[in-house]
């Protein structure tokens, strides 16, 4: 039988990202869900770091087996690096992207390109049985763009212009964005320890 990893995620766009990202690991990548894991984990952490182990540690606790967890966000720069570690929890989890990602836009109005600096961070968190912990961070710097575009990806991608490419992380396709983004910076750096 496979060995099993479990990633501490419910969210269905990452856990797509990480598996193309981990594919070729001898091991076999369940989410919380796909594991039967229910428990709640409160992240209070003020840092990408914080968060990811708190989040990592409590399933590992929980089922024994190696976690992996994910802390990521969106820094702009303009904003003092809002929304950050309340990236998911910006204007209320059930406000939808299409809104938060307009309201962001609308908050960077007549803000010149050079000052719409922006990146995305994760932070993977990998915990062991045994009690060591592990992180590694990953980031991709881009700028908010002036209007949402593209389809892909999910969050807050439609804003997020990646200026090498001239365009989007949402109109990049799930590979290229794999090979730029933080998330697959941080877990191909995590990889190398597993
Ligand atoms: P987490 O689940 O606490 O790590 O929250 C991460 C949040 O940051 C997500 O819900 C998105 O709002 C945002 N985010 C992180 N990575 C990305 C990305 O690759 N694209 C778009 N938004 C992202």
């Amino acid at each position: 039988m496979k060995k099993r990893i479990i990633f501490a995620t419910g969210n269905e766009g990452k856990m797509r990202e990480i598996r193309e990202i981990l594919k070729d690991l001898d091991y076999e990548i369940l989410s919380l869900k796909e594991a039967g894991i229910d428990i709640d984990i409160v992240e209070d952490g003020e840092t990408f770091e914080e968060n990811a182990v708190i989040k990592a540690t409590a399933v590992m606790r929980a089922c024994g087996e190696i976690v992996l967890a994910d802390d990521s966000g969106l820094e702009i720069d303009y904003l003092n690096k809002e929304p950050g570690v309340m990236s998911a929890r910006y204007m209320g989890e059930n406000t939808s992207y299409r809104i938060k990602n307009q309201i962001l836009i609308d908050r960077l109005d007549g803000v010149p390109d050079e000052k719409r600096t922006a990146r995305f961070v994760c932070v993977v968190a990998a915990a062991f049985p045994d009690g060591r912990v592990e992180t590694r961070r990953g980031t991709i710097e881009g700028r908010i763009a002036h209007e949402p575009a593209g389809e892909n990806g999910f969050g807050y991608d439609p804003i997020f212009y990646y200026p090498e490419r001239k365009m989007t992380t949402a109109q990049m396709s799930p590979e290229e964005k794999n090979k730029l983004s933080h998330r697959g910076k941080a877990l191909r750096l995590i990889r190398e320890i597993l």
